[in-house]
């Protein structure tokens, strides 16, 4: 039985203040969730906050990323080693904004899976189509590319303590949600490639969404026999609407 997940990607949001009331407004509700797994995962320099508004609550902590380098001459960068310290249990890795803006390729996000897998982190994969590639036909191919990126290198046991992000590009940030139809077609797909290598690991793992889920229409997305959960973005930034999503998930 794959318990869900709802986890906050907080993206480049929040300051001391928001970020502290954003905490209590989640806990105080905490209560309302009856099933799901919460985790947040905010920008890396509030780790260590939200690792202590996090104490006595059974609320995940997760980072966005991690670099592609365990240490060394790389300004700027974050390790995933470091990450490990600040209680982290999740690393978000290969989300389409890393790989749009800032280039991360396959061959990158797999390098920054191994560094994530190496420390004892969860990763969660993001995998997901543009707009073009949907309307081209290409869902399917460059989902497996993504995913295949990853399995060919490291095989399919490294799934085994991994989470897969489905998330459609034209999705994200947009107010346009996959249809329950349209994600679960993507969701059954990916357990399909994990499976034709491992069953077990296939329908053990768990598979999000990601893009514009709302509280209003969390419930029909979550319904779905292969959908465990959800990624979100502007929604996790309302403590009431990040409760209501994992209210739909019970
Ligand atoms: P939105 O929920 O804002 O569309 O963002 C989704 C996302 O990118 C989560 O990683």
């Amino acid at each position: 039985m794959r318990r869900s997940l709802v986890a906050g990607n907080w993206k480049l949001n929040g300051s001391l203040n928001s970020i502290s009331e954003l905490i209590s407004g989640i806990r105080e509700r905490q209560d309302q969730v009856k099933n799901a797994e919460l985790a947040v995962c905010p920008p890396f320099i509030y780790l260590s906050h939200v690792q202590g508004l996090l104490q006595g609550s059974d609320i995940s902590l997760g980072a966005q990323d991690c670099s592609d380098q365990e240490s060394g001459a790389y300004t700027g960068e974050v390790a995933a080693e470091m990450i490990k310290e600040f209680g982290c249990t999740y690393n978000i890795i290969g989300h389409s904004e890393r790989r749009h803006i800032y280039g991360d390729s396959n061959e990158t996000v797999a390098t920054k899976f191994a560094h994530v897998i190496k420390n004892g982190l969860i990763p969660i994969l993001c995998v997901g189509e543009t707009l073009q590639d949907r309307e081209e036909g290409h869902t399917e191919v460059v989902i497996a590319k993504q995913i295949n990126a990853v399995l060919d290198l490291f095989g399919v046991k490294a799934f085994a303590k991994a989470i897969i992000a489905y998330e459609p590009v034209w999705a994200i940030g947009t107010g346009k949600t996959a249809t329950p139809e349209q994600a679960q077609e993507v969701h059954e797909e990916i357990r399909l490639i994990i499976g034709a290598q491992n069953k077990d690991i296939a329908a053990n793992i768990r598979i999000l969404y990601g893009g514009s889920m709302k509280p209003e229409n969390a419930e029909h997305l979550l319904a779905q026999p292969d959908i465990d959960g959800g990624l979100i973005g502007g929604a996790a930034l309302k403590a009431e609407d990040f409760i209501g999503i994992a209210i739909a998930a019970n």
